[in-house]
């Protein structure tokens, strides 16, 4: 072959025949899970060595939750914080903790999570979907239009790794006198302006499942600043009711006698935990840098706009989120990327059209759209204080942003043990295919 041929078939889109950019996958997502090693083993190993993987008693607790908790606290400047068995529960507890139930409205983003909509419906309230807009995170200015006499809280999720208009919506929270909770499972670590993420609102949640920016598996935290709220969040997540100094169950106050959750988070997760919170800022530190090198690199494609990330500074990275000009572009740009080598290793998503997401968005979540219950009677949708739910509608068609960007989007995940030569294979990919497929 000679140069000129050679250059042709470089430059030729793999997925029509060239020579891709790499051949090796990229690594898994998983931020914490890269991380994992000698520190987690240790603590771990503590717990198993003392026989005691229980937090609030045993032959010799090694008080990992409890340190876990209280590092917590220091490192993001919250009052009270306390270690859970899941984000999913985190919600549940934080729902519960502001009393909400039947005849609430819950209002929340259409790009989200399943265990958000989850959370509410189990608490028997009503999800009231608000619309997105370029930060795909909720849209104040249709959270205010949403807002009505039976709004009791909003649900606030930090998507994809960075919040949106966190003060805005904390100011609406305040002038409608609504509860906040701040959703953070996909945004630990992040920040905004200096703040972070958990401290704008009444109570904030975080997972610690494998996909988060750091894991024990399964685990999560929830941070209040509220003396009395958090009194419930913790009779909440353990069994209703308070314990004493010696760790037993303490039914006397006949002011928190509660319907408990058992989602304590035991003594090995909290080892884990507390191993990987040490790294955080390290991890999330690695996944922003790479995130936005690659941002800058391609900043100058016009047909490639990216998500407004209000503060790239306090973005904790795990995501990078473009937008096309149409379904079809963007379905034809990812492909082409995943044929270039941008993809990761057999099983694991990330590179992906936004329709490749799937209980991320409303109209994809059926037991929403078809108002599911858990129990035989339909609650919560058959409530009597509900009864205003039988006009509500979770069909895709309700929210215009959702539906669009959700339609024409894509999503790179951002390994946080990228090399050098990833970062570059990644940006040289994306110029050769949006060379191949808009310069035509
Ligand atoms: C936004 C959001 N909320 C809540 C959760 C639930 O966390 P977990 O899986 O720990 O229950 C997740 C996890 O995927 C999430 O992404």
């Amino acid at each position: 072959m000679n140069a000129s041929s050679e250059s042709a078939r470089a430059n030729r889109l793999a997925i029509e025949g060239g020579t891709p950019v790499r051949t090796a996958p990229l690594p898994w997502e998983l931020p914490g899970a890269h991380w994992i090693g000698e520190e987690e083993r240790e603590l771990v190993d503590r717990v198993v060595k003392a026989q005691s993987p229980f937090r609030f008693y045993g032959p010799d607790p090694q008080h990992m939750v409890e340190t876990l908790e209280k590092e917590w606290r220091e490192r993001f400047g919250h009052r009270h914080a306390l270690a859970v068995s899941s984000g999913t529960a985190a919600l549940s507890i934080a729902l519960s903790a502001l009393q909400v139930g039947p005849g609430d409205e819950v209002l929340i983003a259409g790009y989200m999570w399943v265990s958000c909509v989850s959370a509410i419906v189990r608490c028997g309230a009503i999800p009231r979907l608000v619309d997105i807009d370029a930060t795909f995170c909720m849209d104040p200015d249709d959270l205010e239009a949403k807002i009505n006499p039976r709004s009791r809280v909003i649900l606030l999720v930090h998507m994809s790794g960075a919040p949106g208009h966190v003060r805005r919506i904390a100011e609406i929270a305040k002038k409608h006198g609504l509860g906040l909770i701040e959703d953070c499972a996909q945004a630990a670590g992040a920040s905004q302006d200096g703040t972070p993420v958990g401290r704008f609102g009444d109570i904030a949640t975080f997972s610690f499942q494998l996909n988060k920016n750091m894991t024990s598996g399964d685990g999560g935290m929830i941070v209040s600043d509220d003396d009395e709220l958090f009194r419930r969040i913790v009779a909440l997540h353990d069994l209703g009711y308070a314990r004493n100094a010696a760790g037993r169950l303490d039914t006397s106050d006949e002011s928190c006698q509660l319907w408990g959750m058992g989602a304590r988070m035991s003594d090995l997760a909290g080892a884990m935990a507390l191993a990987q919170s040490r790294k955080l800022s390290q991890i999330t530190g690695a996944m922003r840098q790479a995130k936005w090198k690659i941002r800058e690199a391609l900043s100058d494609i016009p047909d490639l706009t990216f998500r407004t990330v209000a503060d790239p500074a306090g973005d904790s990275g795990p995501f990078m989120i473009t937008t096309f000009s149409d379904a079809e572009t963007c379905t034809r740009f990812v492909e082409a990327l995943r044929a270039e080598g941008i993809r990761g290793p057999e099983g694991s998503l990330s590179c992906l059209t936004m329709r490749e997401w799937g209980l991320h968005w409303y109209f994809n979540i059926p037991s929403l759209t078809n108002k599911r219950s858990n129990s035989r009677d339909g609650f919560p949708w058959t409530h009597p204080a509900n009864a205003f739910a039988s006009e509500i509608s979770y069909d895709r068609g309700n929210l215009p942003v959702c539906d669009d960007l959700h339609d024409r989007s894509a999503l790179l995940t951002i390994a946080s043990k990228l090399t050098g030569d990833d970062v570059d294979d990644i940006i040289l990919a994306h110029r050769k295919v949006a060379n191949g497929l808009f310069n035509r």
